[in-house]
């Protein structure tokens, strides 16, 4: 049999031929994680070779597709507002509409989208997205409109093209699916069980990312460190792998789960120079009870002892993490546990969310559900804890000096120039245009909640 990927290059050409001379252009919405992002990336790779540029402006685009995402909100609401708005679009100028990714998995969404949208030409999952090229010819050839949506695990396409949104960082999907089930999420149903690349395959993409001028890596999965490159291939083996390739300077990663952050990765993290030592650390909720109903398998003391001896083995080490406030059944009491985690760990960032409803999953079932207004009361709290940390923690930056990927010119200020600290905080400056790309020495000098201004030594 043809190689599937082999088939569908030939789809791109055959649909170039179709598209040669028109100047066609193509406009994408990406909704949620770094993941679907680097999707996007692919899709954008895919379209190109098909002879359609980009553009930021809807309006003006033959081709518009939208690349989604069901883990959190109303994402729903927003999502059928703009395909709305595409019907006048679609009728006068025959724009093409395709939409895919997480939320077409979800069978009461593309139900939906049959009944109210029906002009929509394209739907595809989270399996089927390599398609893209052989669904869009059968739309040009056939006019008549495709769903490819399927619910067994797809398998890993490797050498889909690229087209990557940034030239000195770039995301690297090490692994597909989750396998843990936590009540709440929805990513279990629409992103299959886990796979994991091959560790050649993944260390291929980053060398040539490496040549390409590429300086820092992030390795995307929903579990990372239960990767499994097959004979014993660890994560911890990938992190040493990626760490003596050339030319790269920082590696980071998300997301690990704590349960499955063994001693091997914490050696791994000590080991390797590149390795960026602020360490994304899902806490989900503070409470041993709330965390049991989550089904996450880790107490508030395994997470606070698994904290504990990072910071001891590994120098310099910060923690960010994401929270959930309001999970069915979270008490006053529960909710302090989270606050006292919070305080005892001292996160350098924290990426909080108001628990919602995902169909299909055990805790949309459950009755204790959280009253909004109580929600969000209690998300105010954290918000207002999180960010008195973050002052105080910006603080010890000034005077420091730090070493600042520089990703380019601020886009508030072109005048200055932007970039990270290992620990991820933005760093502003005045610089010059050739130390885009480059690590250099910046001084701190005053503090801004979201980033940090610096001056060159
Ligand atoms: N409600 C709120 N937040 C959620 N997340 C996942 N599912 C839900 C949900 N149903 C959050 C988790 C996860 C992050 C990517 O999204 O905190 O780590
Ligand atoms: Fe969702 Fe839990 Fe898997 Fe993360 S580990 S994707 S929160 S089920």
């Amino acid at each position: 049999m043809k190689n599937e990927i082999d088939a569908q290059y030939e789809y791109m050409e055959k649909v170039n031929k179709i598209n040669t001379g028109k100047n066609l252009k193509y406009a994408i919405y990406t909704m949620g994680c770094q993941l679907n992002e680097n999707d996007s990336e692919k899709i954008c790779g895919m379209l190109e070779n098909m002879g359609y540029s980009k553009t930021e402006e809807v309006a003006s685009a033959d081709f518009v597709i939208f690349n989604t995402c069901c883990v959190r909100e109303n994402a729903e609401d927003k999502l059928f507002g703009k395909i709305g708005e595409m019907k006048r679009q679609k009728e006068e100028r025959g724009t093409i509409l395709a939409i895919g990714g997480c939320m077409m998995q979800e069978k009461h969404i593309v139900d939906k989208l049959h009944k109210s949208y029906p002009f929509v030409d394209i739907i595809f999952g989270t399996h089927t997205m390599h398609k893209l090229p052989e669904d869009i010819y059968h739309i040009l050839e056939r006019k008549n409109k495709i769903e490819d949506v399927i619910d067994i695990d797809g398998e890993i396409y490797e050498g889909l093209p690229i087209k990557r949104n940034d030239a000195t960082k770039a995301s690297v999907t090490i692994m597909y699916g989750c396998n843990n089930f936590c009540t709440y999420c929805i990513v279990p149903y629409v992103r299959g069980r886990e796979r994991s690349r091959k560790p050649s395959d993944i260390l291929k993409e980053i060398e040539s990312l490496a040549s390409e001028g590429y300086k820092e890596i992030t390795l995307l999965g929903q579990n990372v460190n239960s990767y499994d490159g097959g004979n014993g291939y660890k994560f911890s083996d990938l992190l040493r792998d990626v760490n003596k390739i050339e030319g790269i300077e920082k590696i980071r990663f998300v997301s690990p789960h704590p349960k499955d952050f063994k001693d091997d990765v914490i050696d791994a993290i000590c080991e390797c120079d590149k390795v960026s030592k602020i360490i994304h650390l899902p806490l989900q909720s503070g409470s041993s009870n709330v965390l049991k109903v989550m089904n996450r398998r880790y107490t508030k003391e395994q997470y606070l002892d698994l904290v504990e001896k990072m910071k001891k083995k590994i120098p310099n080490v910060v923690f960010s993490t994401d929270i959930i406030v309001g999970f069915p059944g979270e008490t006053e009491e529960d909710f302090e546990d989270t606050l006292d985690v919070v305080r005892k760990v001292n996160f350098e960032q924290v990426f909080m969310f108001i628990y919602s409803r995902r169909v299909g999953t055990p805790a949309d079932k459950m009755e204790n559900q959280v009253p909004e207004e109580i929600k969000h009361e209690r998300f105010d709290r954290l918000k207002a804890l999180v960010e008195s940390q973050i002052e105080e923690n910006n603080k010890k930056y000034i005077g420091t000096i730090q070493k600042v990927l520089v990703e380019g010119r601020s886009k508030n200020n072109i005048d200055m120039l932007t970039g990270r600290t290992d620990s991820n905080k933005v760093v502003i400056f005045e610089g010059k245009e050739e130390w885009i790309n480059q690590v250099i020495d910046i001084k701190i000098v005053s503090e801004h909640m979201w980033y940090l201004k610096g001056e060159i030594l």
